[in-house]
């Protein structure tokens, strides 16, 4: 069996992978907010925030560890924050040094503590059983062995901790699903060109999002690699889907 990933449209080795990918995030790095608001019209922030919902993080004092993997620039870290009690606690890994440095710029401006740790999905540098959820928003796909990165957010939850994943997923909807095809494959490029002065990078993540895994299939992925009651729910249309499952 090969073992042959896909960079977009490209079918390449997982090494050489994800190199191409931290290319992308390094060249769009100082921009990346900025272009997550354009893109989607803004649209990340109710996602963003129907994911924290679902993390549900405790209001009072009690302990509530949280791990953001793919953290990027912070985003998800900061409202689970902003969401939770005195006793809420948030990592940021990142396999990227340059999204993690704009990342902290941004904790320090806001006043939040947050943790930002370089490292891989695919191999987490945290002991077994240390959070109490996982996060994981727009990331995954970017990730060459998705199966890994499953077993490791499983490995490091507690029994009764949460894995939530926010990505982009499969437009279901007749009409919706022709405009959203010509608006990802034509604006989405140019404005990136525009904005970041890199049109690659934003096919790039245009071809990615069309080959991630429908969304009951990335369930059974959640299933295969331990993670218990899994379930998805597609937000506007399809165009992204919040899956959840449990470590038991
Ligand atoms: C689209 S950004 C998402 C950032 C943030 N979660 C958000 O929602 O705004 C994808 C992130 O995945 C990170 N990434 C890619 N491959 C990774 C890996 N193997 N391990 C950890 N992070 C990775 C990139 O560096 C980038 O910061």
């Amino acid at each position: 069996m090969s073992n042959e990933t896909h960079f977009g449209f490209r079918e390449v080795d997982p090494a050489e992978k994800q190199g191409l990918v931290n290319e992308v995030f390094s060249s769009v790095a100082s921009r990346y907010d900025l272009m997550n608001d354009l893109m989607s019209a803004g649209l990340h922030r109710p996602w963003k925030e129907a994911m924290v919902t679902t993390v549900n993080p405790p209001r009072g004092p009690q302990p509530f560890a949280l791990l953001d993997v793919a953290g990027g620039t912070g985003d998800i870290a900061f409202r689970v924050i902003e969401a939770g009690g005195s006793g809420t606690q948030a990592t940021v890994c990142d396999i990227n040094a340059e999204m993690l440095a704009v990342g902290r710029e941004r904790a320090e401006k806001l006043g939040h503590n947050v943790e930002f740790i370089e490292g891989n999905a695919e191999k987490l540098p945290f002991p077994d059983k240390s959070f109490d959820a996982y996060t994981i928003a727009f990331g995954i796909r970017n990730v060459p062995r998705i199966p890994d990165a499953l077993k490791e957010a499983h490995r490091v939850l507690k029994p009764g901790g949460r894995f939530v994943c926010l990505e982009f997923s499969t437009v279901d909807v007749p009409g919706l699903d022709r405009i959203y095809d010509l608006y990802s494959f034509n604006l989405i490029p140019a404005m990136g060109r525009a904005v970041t002065g890199d049109a690659e990078s934003y096919k790039y993540l245009v071809e990615s999002i069309r080959k991630f895994p429908r969304p009951q299939v990335f369930a059974d992925m959640m299933t295969a690699a331990g993670l218990r009651r899994a379930s998805f729910r597609p937000l506007t249309g399809g165009i992204v889907a919040l899956h959840s499952g449990w470590r038991l």
